[in-house]
């Protein structure tokens, strides 16, 4: 197929960007973080068979593994391309594997400061572009059944997986570098922050309907840190993302902000310029609502762990949350990415729960 033929086929489901826009929906939308993911045999069975990131890297097979839930799941509103959030890290010249059992694993972490300086900015989106041949081939693919979601990792949880080499529990090296290298922190924010622009803008030029930056590392920072080490950063990406789409004379996507943990600075994300604000379960959705005013879309919540309860105990969930979020500008989803172990029928009463409700 060829990749560059952007004669996309006609969208046939829109809720999520009606939603995301504030517009009317005949039903809230849903999709899920994770959707495609170890929880689906199908998935596990290309994993089988390939390594993670070459998953990532092979557009037939991110393609195919993106459209995989939305063969088993007919209530699903928007795909998201299947990739990772680490994939900007290896553009920048630094060497991440996938363990399972363990997650994300970086050999060679940074360990000083000097070495921002050997990260190649220069070309990292060009080395890139695979996510945008899975992009495009996916919006063909997918023959308008529903839109397709790009997205990024945020500076600050890239900076976090770049300093401690993987997950962490404690953040440790990350805040001693907030504490002792400040002011080279910042300037590994702003390197980040230059790239995930045009690594997103990319995105769009290749196919992506809408745009979720995931900071899913702000369950670390205090609200204080929030609006020094992340706030700025997001709100630079979003005018960011903007004003090159005008400069290119491209269409504008609407795009949602995923800051894990950030409950507290709700009145801070609704100033970056994000439609949607994805919320953790943690946060009560009336509470939402009254914070962030009648411009913005939310996204989320239901705790992943609810998942494992019975249907009948899915569906009361479910459509309680509805009931609470309500009908305008509301995007269901889950509080996180969907787990492993979750039940396949879990799934399906989730989100033919929510179109059930209201
Ligand atoms: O379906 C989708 O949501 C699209 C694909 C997607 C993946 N990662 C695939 C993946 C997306 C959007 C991500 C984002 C991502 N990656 C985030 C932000 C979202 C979040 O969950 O907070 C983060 C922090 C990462 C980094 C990452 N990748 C970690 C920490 C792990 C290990 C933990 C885990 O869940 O396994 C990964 C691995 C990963 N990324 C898997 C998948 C399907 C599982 C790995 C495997 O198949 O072996």
């Amino acid at each position: 197929m060829d990749y560059t033929n952007k004669n996309f086929p006609e969208l046939k489901n829109d809720r999520l960007l009606r939603a995301a826009l504030g517009k009317e929906v005949d039903k809230v939308p849903v999709w899920v973080m994770r959707q495609a993911g170890r929880y689906l045999p199908e998935f596990q069975a290309v994993r089988a068979k390939h390594d993670f990131f070459t998953v990532c890297r092979t557009p037939e097979l991110a393609c195919e593994v993106t459209l995989q839930p939305l063969r088993r799941y007919e209530h699903l509103d928007a795909s998201i391309i299947f990739s990772d959030i680490l994939v900007i890290p290896q553009a920048l010249g630094m060497t991440v594997e996938m363990h399972p059992g363990v997650g994300p694993v970086f050999p060679k972490p940074l360990k000083d400061p000097s070495e921002i300086d050997d990260l190649q900015e220069d070309g990292a989106v060009s080395r890139l572009l695979y996510v945008g041949k899975a992009i495009t081939l996916t919006r063909h693919k997918i023959e308008g059944k529903v839109p397709l979601i790009g997205f990024t990792g945020a500076p600050f949880t890239l900076l976090g997986y770049m300093i401690e080499g993987g997950g962490s529990k404690t953040m440790a090296k990350t805040k001693d570098w907030i504490e002792n290298h400040t002011k080279d922190v910042h300037k590994l924010l702003r390197m980040l922050t230059r790239v995930i622009i045009d690594y997103l803008v990319m995105q769009v030029e290749s196919g992506a309907q809408l745009l979720q930056v995931f900071e899913s590392s702000a369950d670390h920072l205090t609200r204080e840190q929030f609006a020094v080490i992340s706030a700025p950063y997001l709100k630079e990406i979003r005018n960011g993302v903007k004003t090159k789409l005008e400069e290119k004379q491209l269409e504008q996507v609407p795009m949602t902000v995923f800051a894990k943990g950030a409950g507290h600075s709700l009145d801070v994300q609704s100033q970056l310029g994000y439609e949607t604000i994805g919320l953790d379960w943690t946060v009560d959705p009336v509470e939402a609502r009254k914070i962030v005013g009648d411009n913005i879309t939310l996204q989320g919540n239901l705790d992943p762990q609810d998942l494992y309860k019975t249907l009948e105990e899915i569906k009361e969930l479910t459509i309680n949350m509805v009931r609470k979020f309500g009908k305008f500008r509301y995007i269901a989803n889950l509080g996180h990415g969907i787990t492993p172990q979750t039940p396949l029928e879990s799934m399906t009463a989730f989100t033919e729960s929510v179109h059930e409700a209201v």
